[in-house]
């Protein structure tokens, strides 16, 4: 293992004093991967969450990633580094415009992507990742219409895996959409050999070239599986981190985009290690949810934490 800086050292420290725990979503900077008790998608993420005995959980994802470890664990406090790491799929679907969809559509069975807000959960009928989403959509029953929500780009993979039709909001991750055919060809052209793995958020041309679509947890799972020696990673940079680290005999090769040679959320950039160390240190930013919206957004993850088993 790497030798820690200062400031990690710090982090460590304050992390023992607080009982804290820190999840890190594998987008995150490696200096934040490299502190973190555990490091992976959101689906991992809300159950290690869940399952938290520590006083404080300083999650190191963006805004819908700590809300949904408060909403599973209440009594715990959830730190997250800056308030402001939110996410553009998240923001695609406001609230009050799913309600009024709701109030014409009132027969619609209702799927979110988990990378929605509270009151967006607080909607809906079950709750979806990445990781899971397949299985979960094959457990809604058959005579059920379904309305996804809020990424297309997922929503038209699970349609196209599971056979089921169904009505998909119209949002998007503005960081996964800038993966383009053009793009992708260039990197092939240079690593003919190398396999492709896309997240599912990348629209379907791309993912149409991929060897596999997966959530970050299964791309480290795919990557241990391929016998050969390079491969192309289409999502967010971070990812490397992680599968460089559990996978350090192969070279990963980030998807570039056509303006860029790898690919960063801006979001999920935000935090760095001095506002790990600060929020540690106060005690904030906390996450905080209203009572009834923490209650209604409950059921439909832990049905899907349940379905996900
Ligand atoms: P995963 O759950 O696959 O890690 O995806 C989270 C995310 O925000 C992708 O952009
Ligand atoms: Fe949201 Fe996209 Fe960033 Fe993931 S990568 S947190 S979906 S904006």
């Amino acid at each position: 293992a790497p030798a820690l800086t200062p400031i990690q050292q710090e982090i460590l420290a304050l992390k023992r004093e607080r009982n804290a725990v820190i999840l890190a979503h594998n987008y995150q900077i490696e200096a934040i991967q490299q502190v973190a008790d555990y490091v992976g998608d959101s689906l991992g993420l809300a159950y290690q969450a869940q399952a938290s005995k520590a006083d404080a959980i300083l999650f190191c994802g963006v805004h819908f990633m700590a809300e949904t470890a408060k909403i599973v664990n209440p009594t715990r406090t959830v730190l997250l580094p800056d308030l402001d790491a939110g996410c553009s799929l998240s923001d695609s679907c406001p609230a009050d415009r799913l309600a009024a969809y709701k109030a014409a559509n009132p027969n619609v069975y209702v799927v979110a992507y988990i990378n929605c807000s509270a009151a967006v959960k607080a909607l809906c009928d079950v709750i979806c990742t990445s990781g899971n989403a397949v299985k979960i959509v094959n457990q809604i029953p058959a005579d059920r219409e379904i309305l996804f929500v809020p990424d297309q780009n997922l929503g038209q993979w699970v349609a196209q895996k599971t056979g089921r039709k169904m009505r998909l909001w119209p949002g998007s991750c503005y960081a996964h959409v800038q993966f383009t055919v053009k793009a992708l060809e260039k990197v092939r052209a240079k690593f003919p050999h190398a396999p492709v793995v896309a997240h599912p958020e990348c629209v379907q041309a791309v993912r149409d070239l991929a060897d596999e679509v997966c959530s970050t947890e299964l791309m480290v799972k795919f990557a241990k599986e391929q016998t050969a020696k390079e491969i192309i990673v289409i999502t967010e940079s971070g990812m490397l981190h992680r599968l460089q680290r559990e996978v350090p005999d192969k070279t990963f090769i980030a998807g570039p985009t056509d303006t860029c040679a790898c690919n960063d959320c801006r979001f999920m950039k935000m935090n760095t290690i001095e506002k790990v160390r600060d929020a540690l240190k106060n005690m904030t930013p906390q996450i905080e949810l209203p009572a009834d919206i923490r209650s209604a957004a409950l059921i439909p993850l832990q049905r899907m934490l349940d379905w996900s088993k």
